[in-house]
């Protein structure tokens, strides 16, 4: 029988990040990391395997994906074939709720989603530690996106034994990240080649898995205590810390730009005149600021200098994957 599934999976954004890989085909991590899963950013994806099909579509916002653009869905879904004993190509759809080019469209949720409406579309009914692990074979950031509130993937050293799991969920305290949207320009080197350079030639690389140990048994601590200086204290040197092992690559390389630059400051100058404010950054220029809601106006208002109004964004904590068959 032909079943068609939608999943939904929010992006989560790390506080601990995984920034390297050692073992690059079952995506094992070299370190374990912890997330805030969001609200306001996901991906809505159907399924469905059908034998009257010839190969896989992927369409991705109503557009059908040319082969090569498509290679990496398709051999994610190979992998949901020999795992469910499916044999049928799939149709897929698949749309990222973003705001336009905002370029916070991840493939976090959007494996995540992947894996929750394909393996249940394949005939499978896993748990979500289990989809936790398929959406890792997707991309290493999807583990955790199974999940809503802070999540915590587990590095482990086999295939069975990392995955992620709810650290805190529901999230029943005041912290939030204001997502500043900035202007991509060409991505410099995805983040599955960026990190494999950094693991390659980096010095510093040792130390990062070291402090990235200690960052998350102090990160468990912060967030059990409800406490949003230590949450974004950590977070913010880990982030850094990410972002010095690009520079110190060989050859090395960034993702900042000039607005990155600005945006930072501001939340130095912010928290210079006492507001509780931190950021953090991904493979990308986009600046995450963790604070509480009660000073959402006084960050917009000293953003507002440098930035339009609709290249804020609030997100607050989101919820885990939801899957339904139609
Ligand atoms: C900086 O999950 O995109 O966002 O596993 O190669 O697909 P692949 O990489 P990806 O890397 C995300 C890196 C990060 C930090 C994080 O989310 O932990």
């Amino acid at each position: 029988m032909v079943k068609t599934v939608i999943a939904k999976a929010h992006t989560n954004i790390a506080l601990v990040k995984y920034w390297g890989k050692k073992d690059a085909q079952l995506m094992l991590p070299q370190n374990g990391s912890i997330s805030l899963t969001l609200d306001h950013f996901y991906t809505e994806t159907q399924v469905t395997f059908d034998n009257q099909l010839t190969t896989d579509q992927i369409y991705f916002d109503d557009q059908l994906l040319p082969a090569a653009k498509a290679a990496r869905i398709t051999k994610f879904l190979d992998l949901i074939r020999q795992q469910s004993g499916q044999t049928a190509p799939a149709l897929v759809k698949t749309a990222n709720h973003v705001p336009t080019s905002a370029g916070l469209a991840s493939s976090a949720s959007g494996f995540a989603a992947l894996a929750a409406a394909g393996s249940r579309a394949a005939g499978m009914d896993l748990s979500p530690k289990a989809l936790s692990r398929l959406a890792r074979r997707g991309s290493g950031s999807a583990t955790r996106s199974i999940f809503g509130g802070f999540a915590e993937w587990y590095a482990g050293h086999d295939d069975a034994t990392s995955f992620a799991a709810p650290l805190q969920d529901p999230v029943d305290w005041d912290i939030q990240m204001i997502a500043v949207v900035l202007q991509a320009t060409k991505k410099p080197i995805s983040s599955t080649d960026g990190m494999a350079r950094v693991v390659a030639t980096s010095p510093y690389y040792a130390a990062w898995v070291k402090t990235a140990q200690n960052d998350l048994e102090r990160m468990r601590t912060a967030i059990l205590n409800k406490d949003l200086t230590a949450v974004g204290t950590i977070a913010e040197t880990n982030a850094m810390r990410m972002h010095a092992l690009n520079l110190s690559a060989d050859p090395a390389f960034n993702y900042f730009t000039a607005d990155t630059l600005t945006a930072i400051k501001t939340v130095q100058n912010l928290r210079a005149q006492g507001i509780n404010c931190y950021y953090t950054l991904d493979a990308g220029p986009n600046v995450k600021i963790i604070c509480a809601s009660a000073d959402t106006a006084a960050i917009t208002a000293a953003l507002q200098q440098d930035f339009a109004a609709d290249q804020l964004i609030v997100a607050k904590p989101g919820p885990g994957i939801t899957i339904k068959e139609v």
